[in-house]
């Protein structure tokens, strides 16, 4: 990475965010580790896209990482869902001042809508889009529609990026797209690895929740191995492979 933004230097260093009236507010648990926002920032930095994806947005800190490549690349804009950004009771807009305050508000196209009302307009829009990173509702059904309206906006060669492995739906989501979808795992991605504590915890939840599940000795799919105990996050790679016969099913 070039320069960090003053902008999440301070983020990181204080752990908060402000509002428009200047109170502070914690940044944690809700928003990305500095590790993740730097993989997100070299995908698009290596991609450099014309169009980008976020769902779920918060207090933005993701789409800084994401609107600083799209600066330095030069070019690309950004697309991002949220349906509680503005709310009282939700982000009280620090995501959207955050961008203002980074003098990138400019490069985003805001959705504040659910990411299944919205996903459908942008794609009858015609767009696509060459980089995703999904964190938005955590709900399997949810999960699962963004990952089936991102794959229809997604060109081939492009990447989506899942934040919270941790959680089964979510990994139970992406285990359908390694098993049943045109996707790979991008190896050549990933940050720092989750303490060895938090990786026990996570094999016995794992197991406790289905001991017999082939995602947990098999990994979530060939090559994956135990990536979803030691990272947070996985960047899946779209391939160009021959449409499968409609009888096809693979189990997850
Ligand atoms: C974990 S936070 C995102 C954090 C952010 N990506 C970051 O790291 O800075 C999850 C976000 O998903 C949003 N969300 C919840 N339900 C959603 C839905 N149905 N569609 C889109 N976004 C949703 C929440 O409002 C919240 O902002």
């Amino acid at each position: 990475m070039g320069e960090m933004l003053p902008l999440l230097e301070e983020i990181y260093s204080s752990r908060k965010v402000y509002d428009a009236s200047g109170e502070a507010v914690s940044v944690f648990p809700t928003s990305i580790p500095c590790e993740e926002g730097m993989a997100l920032y070299q995908l698009v930095k290596t991609a450099k896209p014309d169009t980008t994806l976020e769902i779920g947005m918060a207090y933005g800190v993701s789409t800084l990482f994401i609107c600083q490549a799209l600066r330095e690349n030069g070019h690309g804009r950004h697309i991002v869902i949220d349906p509680y950004q503005t709310t009282p009771n939700g982000w009280k807009s620090i995501g959207l001042l955050n961008l203002e305050r980074a003098g990138m508000r400019e490069l985003v196209t805001f959705h504040e809508d659910s990411s299944h009302a919205a996903l459908p307009r942008v794609l009858a829009e015609g767009t696509r889009v060459q980089m995703a990173f999904i964190d938005g509702s955590h709900r399997f059904a949810d999960v699962l529609l963004d990952l089936y309206f991102t794959d229809k906006l997604l060109d081939v060669g492009g990447c989506m990026v899942f934040d919270d492995l941790w959680f089964v739906p979510v990994r139970k989501a992406l285990a359908f797209a390694l098993r049943n979808m045109p996707y790979r795992l991008a190896h050549e991605l990933h940050g720092a690895p989750v303490s060895l504590p938090m990786q026990c915890k996570r094999f016995a939840r794992t197991f406790l929740h289905n001991p017999f599940g082939a995602y947990l000795f098999g990994g979530i799919a060939p090559g994956w191995g135990l990536h979803h105990l030691r990272y947070n996050y996985a960047v899946v790679r779209k391939l160009e492979l021959p449409p499968r016969s409609w009888e096809f099913f693979a189990n997850f």
